[in-house]
């Protein structure tokens, strides 16, 4: 398996976007997550589809949109149509779930549910055919620079359990939150193979290392 990393701009400096995406870019970044807040789910504004059409001019790699925001399916399509080919939303944040994920689906981008720590991983159940990845929380979500709640391991490897149990080794868990070289080869040995890194990757000057850090700790984990 091929680990994949997604910097959060969400730690990058704004008045630089286009500048800090490159860079990620270039540090060898593969996919960028982008946290949209909206002050009612989570207690934090943040951005919104314009600035994925800022990003989406500045990479090539694909754009992730985290969705934390009420009633996610009345943005979902401004927000593929500016650029993201990842979307994910919460199930606690819209009232048909099912209906959110075929929607993001079917404007061609990949369908990702978000769990909060505290969601059980049975809202899954009944829409396995309906996502393309799924997002754990390591952290409740809000704001950069948490720390890694350590029950998300378990999570991780009860989700990774219930989707090979139902045939979808294809679906990835993708991790976010508190994530950072040090803790990069549990979250992979949990079953996790995209990597969500804010504030780690950011509050350095080296991207290049940082990335390579966090990789090198996830490859050493699956190699074991
Ligand atoms: C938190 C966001 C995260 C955040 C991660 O609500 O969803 O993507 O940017 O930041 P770090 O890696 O600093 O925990
Ligand atoms: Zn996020």
């Amino acid at each position: 398996m091929t680990i994949r990393i997604a910097p959060s701009i969400l730690s990058a400096d704004f008045a630089r976007l286009g500048d800090e995406v490159r860079a990620c870019e270039e540090a060898g970044a593969d996919i960028i997550h982008f946290d949209v807040m909206d002050g009612r789910f989570v207690p934090n504004i943040t951005i919104g589809p314009l600035l994925v059409e800022a990003v989406k001019r500045s990479t090539k790699l694909p754009i992730d949109c985290h969705l934390m925001i009420v009633e996610p399916d009345r943005y979902v399509e401004q927000f593929v149509k500016e650029g993201a080919s990842m979307v994910s939303v919460h199930p606690e944040a819209g009232f048909h779930l099912q209906r959110t994920l075929t929607m993001i689906r079917k404007l061609g981008a990949q369908a990702g549910v978000v769990l909060n720590p505290a969601t059980p991983i049975q809202v899954l159940d009944y829409v396995l055919d309906d996502i393309d990845y799924v997002l754990v929380m390591s952290v409740n979500p809000g704001f950069g620079g948490q720390s890694f709640i350590p029950s998300a391991l378990q999570k991780i490897r009860d989700i990774r359990g219930l989707l090979d149990a139902r045939g979808r080794k294809d679906i990835p868990i993708e991790v976010d939150g508190g994530v950072k070289a040090a803790n990069a080869g549990d979250v992979v040995r949990a079953g996790a193979g995209i990597l969500v890194a804010g504030s780690a990757v950011f509050q350095g000057n080296d991207y290049r290392a940082t990335l390579g850090a966090i990789r090198e700790s996830a490859d050493k984990a699956l190699s074991i």
